[in-house]
């Protein structure tokens, strides 16, 4: 694959909602690069398997991850905890791994030109995807801080579940994704931890932009 030269390249690792999304969206607008949220193509995944169960095989999701627009990641049917839960059981697959890894390598090194590099965010972004990548980071928060975020948010969609369920369903998202065969959630040596628990979104963003400036301005 060709890859575009002299661009900034910025991979993020998370477990689920520990900010990683929002940090990413920040870093994206402020240096001008392209975001793709991975777990979001994870759970399109998920939702049609939670919708073609009996057709569901490796061609339907060869084609439709070939054919997919950014645009349909915007979908808020994938927001919801069955097809996060769908997400992370298909997300184990490594020829399903494998079809996803062939769309975010394009994204991440060759994003539109309009854009100075490209910035993403998922589970095995700094371990496997963009292992070059010019700045690793791995973001974190508490089990309990996580799914009181997830909790609101879910509120503000007005998504019936109570605070324990979602506690119960980052727990078990949280062990798949640590302890699955391929592509496994850890922090790597060469990446740097933000622990976002006690941290405001600002000052988690004004962190990591003094970490990239550093480096840039050199
Ligand atoms: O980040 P999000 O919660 O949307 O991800 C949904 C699921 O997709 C995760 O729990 C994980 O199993 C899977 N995923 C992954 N690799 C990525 C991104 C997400 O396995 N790079």
């Amino acid at each position: 694959m060709k890859k575009r030269k002299n661009i900034i390249t910025v991979a993020i690792d998370s477990p689920a909602a520990a900010g990683a999304g929002t940090q990413a969206k920040l870093i994206s607008k402020y240096y001008n690069l392209f975001y793709l949220d991975t777990g979001k193509i994870y759970r399109y995944i998920g939702k049609l398997k939670l919708d073609n169960n009996k057709n569901f095989t490796y061609n339907l999701v060869s084609k439709e991850v070939g054919n997919l627009k950014i645009k349909q990641l915007n979908n808020k049917a994938l927001l919801s905890n069955e097809v996060a839960i769908s997400a992370s059981k298909i997300a184990k697959n490594k020829k399903i791994r494998n079809i996803v890894h062939k769309y975010q390598q394009k994204c991440a090194y060759n994003p539109p030109k309009k854009y100075k590099g490209s910035v993403l965010d998922g589970r095995d972004i700094i371990t496997v995807q963009l292992k070059d990548a010019m700045f690793k980071f791995y973001i974190s928060a508490s089990l309990k801080v996580r799914a009181k975020r997830r909790y609101e948010e879910y509120k503000d969609l007005d998504r019936k579940i109570t605070y324990k369920e979602v506690l119960k369903s980052l727990r078990i998202r949280d062990k798949s994704d640590k302890e699955r065969k391929f592509g496994p959630l850890k922090k790597t040596k060469d990446s740097i931890l933000i622990n976002t628990s006690k941290l405001s979104k600002k000052a988690c963003f004004k962190k990591i932009k003094a970490i990239m400036d550093r480096k840039l301005k050199n």
